[in-house]
């Protein structure tokens, strides 16, 4: 399963994302926001954040207008490594070298057809499992 959340900055980002890996047959909870009223970003970051950790979901998908204050957010949450990506590159990359397991996005910065993409990089993308990642993300804490 793949936990979802945004802030308004990003609520049509998200229903694009969720229908896309719908679409694929993955299974998504949506963790909130539900409208483009103004809310704040932490309480979905924290939402997304804890169904990753508690194991409840494999992965974690977050959006704002940026993606930087959910990842910021995401990343104080025990167990969490939350990447901030803009490339298919860094979606691939992340999810090889430092297990990320939630991925975070900005809705003005990045347009809907790219994030689709950075999407599946991201959920298709296994661990390396190597010796050195695994010595290096053991560092973070
Ligand atoms: C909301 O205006 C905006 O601050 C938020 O979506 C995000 O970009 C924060 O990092």
């Amino acid at each position: 399963m793949i936990a979802i959340g945004c802030d308004h900055g990003a609520f049509e980002l998200k229903l694009e994302i969720i229908k896309h890996l719908q679409n694929r047959g993955f299974e998504v909870k949506d963790m909130g926001c539900n409208d483009t009223n103004s809310c704040d970003y932490p309480i979905y970051a924290k939402a997304v954040a804890d169904e990753v950790a508690s194991g409840n979901a494999e992965l974690g998908i977050l959006v704002c207008g940026t993606g930087i204050g959910m990842s910021m957010a995401a990343n104080k949450v025990e167990g969490i490594r939350a990447a901030l990506c803009a490339d298919c590159f860094s979606a691939q990359a992340t999810r090889e070298h430092n297990n990320a397991n939630i991925l975070c996005m900005g809705a003005r910065t990045t347009g809907v057809g790219l994030a689709l993409m950075i999407v599946d990089r991201f959920v298709d993308t296994p661990f390396s499992n190597d010796e050195r990642h695994i010595r290096r993300i053991n560092m973070y804490s």
